[in-house]
């Protein structure tokens, strides 16, 4: 195989408690990208389609995480880039974590598989701390694997943990048309939390867990808060408590930041709850000046797909 078409999702990082370790794979949002081996070695991105981002691969997410997957391979060839970006820069659904992850995941496919998920992983987080500075990979993880996952460690050795997905869990997420960047939304973090508030997150990171692997939704209920996080950074998010307050009043399992902003999910059980959720939200929006998308998806358990097989 010289070329291959992908589509690289959407995710959703945090999941409330979770700060930089949790994160789920949405299925009705993602970039494509087309990756083709070439005689001349290195890596060239050839096409940037729907934002302007650097062609550069050195300045360049995908092309960073590319450029340390081959240099450790040592390919004989080299590698050309065309990323059709549907995930807006700075949306808070792992933009640059799809176009990080996606690039090293086509590359290893072109190969013959040399790497698994979790070397892909390692890789993909270089591409990552050029756009956020920090090398978490609560992005890139579900990007890589699908489904819910817990990112163990990233030092010494990246460990993630794939955690099964109730059948019937739907997300509702909405993007406020405002840009957040993740490196300004880690820097009001305040660098030390408080105790109580540590143990009450840490109980729900358990639970969470603990519901999800026992398709408990008053469980997964229960858990998604955040006691540490949210509370700067909701400050960011214009609505944000009346979004909030209209998903959980119409059914929302839970409902938080995704990822660093401004995007906002919700969990739900079942479709019609995510689509009755989804117009709660959309009440909230249309009154105020700011443009927003919104979109319901089932969560993708399958991560990447290869869409020219
Ligand atoms: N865990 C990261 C954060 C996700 O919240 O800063 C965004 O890249």
């Amino acid at each position: 195989m010289n070329e291959i078409k992908i589509f690289s999702p959407a995710t959703v990082a945090n999941v409330s408690c979770g700060f930089d370790v949790l994160g789920f794979c949405l299925d009705s949002i993602g970039d494509d990208m087309v990756v083709r081996k070439t005689s001349k070695k290195g890596i060239h991105i050839t096409k940037i389609e729907g934002y302007d981002l650097p062609f550069e691969a050195e300045k360049n997410v995908a092309g960073v995480s590319a450029l340390a997957l081959i240099e450790d391979a040592n390919p004989d060839c080299g590698f050309e880039i065309e990323i059709y970006k549907n995930i807006k820069p700075g949306s808070g659904v792992g933009s640059s974590s799809a176009s990080a992850a996606g690039s090293v995941f086509a590359i290893n496919e072109l190969l013959g598989k040399p790497y698994n998920k979790t070397q892909l992983t390692y890789f993909a987080m270089k591409g990552e701390a050029l756009a956020s500075q920090s090398e978490h990979a609560d992005n890139i993880a579900p990007a890589l694997f699908g489904g819910f996952t817990l990112v163990k460690s990233v030092k010494p050795n990246v460990e993630v943990l794939e955690i099964p997905t109730p059948d019937n869990l739907y997300a509702t997420i909405i993007h406020p048309q405002i840009e957040i960047k993740t490196a300004e939304a880690r820097a009001i973090l305040p660098k030390q939390v408080n105790l109580n508030d540590a143990i009450t997150q840490w109980a729900n990171v358990g639970s969470l867990v603990h519901a999800l692997h026992t398709n408990n939704y008053q469980l997964i209920k229960r858990s998604l808060h955040d006691a540490i996080v949210e509370p700067h950074r909701s400050k960011l998010i214009p609505f944000y408590n009346a979004v909030k307050s209209a998903a959980l009043q119409s059914g929302a399992l839970g409902t938080g930041i995704s990822g660093s902003g401004p995007s906002i999910f919700s969990l739900c059980e079942g479709l019609d709850a995510a689509k009755a959720v989804e117009m709660a939200i959309k009440e909230v929006y249309q009154t105020t000046d700011i443009q927003f998308d919104i979109y319901v998806s089932k969560i993708n358990a399958k991560g990447m797909k290869i869409l020219n097989n």
